[in-house]
Parts: structure tokens; sequence; C-alpha cells
């Protein structure tokens, strides 16, 4: 279960704080809002749409199972970063247990060859995730690889799973002639939208995750999506106060989680907000400019380096603090024996206390320096609190793209740098 904190916005005066009648004042009403979204034909929040997948997306998974010592995902932008986080959130972080999951969404060449050097093609599987199946990143990725397995005179259709669009682009064309075993992305759900679909459910089915616990996490938060009742809407009350402080000059979101699993979900947040909300024109095709930049942060290790500059720093920022109340597991500090009077604050206390109270000490502080942060609170994590926080954040965003006027969508700034790279490689 989500819960959101708001209070210390309240508490900073004007003109960097929010007060709750500034909110209540707010001209947005959730059944506009909802209606114009409703209106884009955009199917991340179709809970029924996302769960028809499940089956196939189960199954294939289910059949990997015992095959493979090294699953690689070939992928960028939203189709890597979903699986990024979620791997990061269920992982120990200093085990390998095969099968080992490779997220490789880069093209620099020593990555690429540090790769291929750690693996045997024999036991490995290659999961080519690309929306459009036409980014060149995925597909020169998918071309190497490709080789490699002819030479290594091994089926193609044994090798490779493809993630992409039901009918368009260049894998789904080969997904046909060759017959690998493919898996489809709702042509109504974009990249960075897509981490519910198979793009972030089949990497969590190959390393067991409950996906359906995580969809179920995501319903919850749709059904608070679409609540009329702005007090029961985690989504719009986000929205709405990214909306007046943006007003207000806060144009950096820093989120900053106090959960080491959390890490990656704060770069999964960063490209949604800022591919979605960094727009040139309005919906009315005048230029606006508009776009708040996504910071990541993690606590407590960025206290120490961070959070100078936003306690004394320019204050043009909202702090998103992201915590949980179970981290799962207890652990207690030892008491030094003799005690040291120095050390006698850390007398009967956890790790789990200590990073709860330098949270709540962090937050203490913006907030006396009038340093306007939130607090979105998870009860402990898990597939459900995942699902939940992912469909909440793509909820609110798509609600602040609304109130901002602009189309949440479409990305012109990435398909622009992607042509003039063609273009270079054509004219090479
Ligand atoms: O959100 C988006 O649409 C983009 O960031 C894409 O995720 C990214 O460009 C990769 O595209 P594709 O999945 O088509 O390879």
């Amino acid at each position: 279960m989500i819960t959101l904190r708001t209070e210390n916005l309240h508490g900073i005066p004007s003109p960097h704080g929010i007060q709750k009648q500034e909110m209540t004042d707010s001209n947005f009403q959730i059944p506009d809002l909802l209606h114009q979204i409703s209106s884009r034909n955009v199917g991340f929040h179709d809970i029924e749409l996302l769960k028809s997948h499940l089956p196939k997306i189960q199954k294939l998974a289910d059949q990997q199972e015992g095959k493979f010592q090294n699953i690689v995902i070939l992928g960028i932008g939203g189709s890597a970063l979903g699986p990024i986080c979620i791997k990061h959130a269920f992982s120990n972080p200093f085990l390998q247990n095969p099968p080992n999951l490779h997220i490789v969404d880069n093209i620099d060449p020593r990555l690429i060859y540090d790769l291929e050097k750690s693996i045997q093609l024999k036991t490995t599987l290659f999961v080519v995730i690309t929306k459009s199946g036409t980014t060149p990143e995925t597909i020169s990725q998918y071309l190497y690889f490709k080789e490699r397995i002819k030479n290594a005179n091994l089926a193609p259709q044994n090798h490779f799973i493809f993630i992409t669009d039901p009918t368009k682009g260049y894998l789904r064309e080969i997904t046909n002639s060759e017959k690998i075993p493919a898996l489809e992305i709702p042509p109504n759900i974009g990249g960075r939208f897509s981490v519910l679909t198979a793009v972030g459910l089949f990497p969590a089915a190959l390393l067991k995750i409950n996906i359906q616990e995580m969809l179920d996490g995501a319903s919850e938060a749709q059904k608070s999506f679409t609540s009329t009742d702005p007090t029961q809407n985690i989504p719009f009350q986000i929205a709405l106060i990214q909306y007046l402080l943006y007003k207000k000059g806060k144009t950096i979101n820093v989120m900053m989680p106090y959960l080491n699993r959390l890490e990656r979900f704060s770069a999964w947040y960063g490209q949604l907000l800022a591919e979605s909300i960094g727009k040139k024109f309005d919906n009315h095709g005048n230029i606006v400019h508009s776009g708040i930049t996504p910071v990541n942060a993690l606590g407590a290790t960025d206290q120490h380096s961070q959070t100078q500059l936003y306690n004394e720093g320019p204050n043009d920022k909202l702090i998103m603090f992201l915590t949980c109340e179970d981290y799962g597991h207890t652990l207690e500090i030892p008491r030094l024996d003799p005690p040291l009077p120095s050390l006698e604050y850390l007398k009967h206390t956890s790790f789990n206390e200590l990073i709860q109270l330098e949270q709540k000490g962090t937050e203490l502080a913006y907030t006396q320096n009038h340093r306007p942060n939130i607090t979105i609170q998870i009860d402990k994590l898990s597939p459900h609190t995942l699902g939940e926080l992912f469909m909440t954040m793509e909820s609110a965003t798509a609600f602040l793209g609304e109130m901002l006027n602009i189309n949440t969508y479409d990305q012109p700034g990435v398909e622009l740098s992607k042509e003039l790279t063609k273009t270079f490689l054509l004219k090479k």
C-alpha cells in the first residue's frame, strides 16, 4: 500500500511551500483530466488489457526454466529501464544465481565485448525488446548476436525471444519469417509507459517474480487514479504538487528512495518524467519549452553528497522521498563494550531505525530550510507495491501532462536525434 505525506509542504511558507487551500483552489477537475487522458487512447492504465497478456508471458517464461545460464536483454530507454529497476528491486546484489540477467542498454563496444567474453552462447537466451522494432542501438545489438549464434551453429529460434509491436517494425517482420517466439507490446502503450507489459513482466517472470501480484498492485493504484475524490487520488495529488511548484520555479524534481533496492526506480521514473513533460509545444502549437529535470538521489548515501546542495543551494527543487515501513529484516547495531560516550547515540539502535531516522532528519532539515518535500511511503517492497508504484507515477505523469496542456506521449526530440544519426550513417 502507498501513502503520500505532504504535511511538510503545507508547513513551508509561501512562495516555497504549498498551502492546503492552494491545492483545493486549483481549477483542475479530476473528471476533466481523466476525460482528456482517455481521449488520447493510451493503454498504460487499462488493467484488463495488461492482465490479458499475463498467461502468454508466464507460459513463455516457464518454458525457459532450467535452459539457460545467462539471459541477456537487448533494449534501450523504455525497453530497458523497467527491467533494470525490477531486477534491482528483487535481487541480492552480492549474489549471482543462474540464470544471470544482464540488461545491455548501450552500444559501447567495450560493453558488448565484455558481455560476449562473459557468456557461453550455447547457454544464453537473448531477449530483444523494442516497441518500434527499428531502434538502431537495439537492432545493431541484435544483428551482432544473431551472427554470433549463426556462426556457432545454434538455432536462432532457441536463443532469441522478441518483445515488440504486434504488427509494425523490422523485428516483427523477422519474428514471422524466422519463427522467433515473440510477445506483444500493445500498440497504444509507448516505451516509457510499458513496464507493466511484457517489457517488464517477462524479465520479471524469468526471475520468478510474481507478475500477477505486480498487476494487482497496479490495479490498486489505478483505482486511486480514477477516484474523483482528490483526497483519495494519490497520482492527482502528486501531479498537482509538481505542477504548482513548477509554476513557482521548482523546475527540478529529486527522487530520493531510502531503499537501496529502489535505487533504479528513480532512473526509470527519470525517463518517464523527462521524456513525457519536456516539450517545446503545447497542445495548441504555442512554444512553451515545458519540462521538469529529474535527478536521482539515494538515501542515506547521497546525504553525504547532494544534501548540502538541496539544503543551501538554489531553492528550485521538489524532493520526493520514497520510504518504507518494513525493510523485511531487522538488523541490530551492536553496542560497544565497554561503551564509548561519543557513540552512545547508537545504543539499542537497529539499522532499520538508523536509516528511518536519517530520512526524518533530512526531511526536517529541508523543511526548516523551506525546501519543498513530499514522502511517498510503501509498507514493504514487494511485487505488489512495485506494481503500485509504477502505476502511481505513470498516472501522476499523465495528469501532469494534461495540467501543462502538452502531449505527454510523444517524443519528437528523441526522434530527431534518431533521424540525424541515420542521416550521418547513410552519408558515410
Ligand atoms: O519512451 C519512449 O518511447 C522511448 O524512450 C523508447 O523507449 C526508446 O526510444 C526505445 O524505443 P524502442 O522500444 O522502440 O526501441
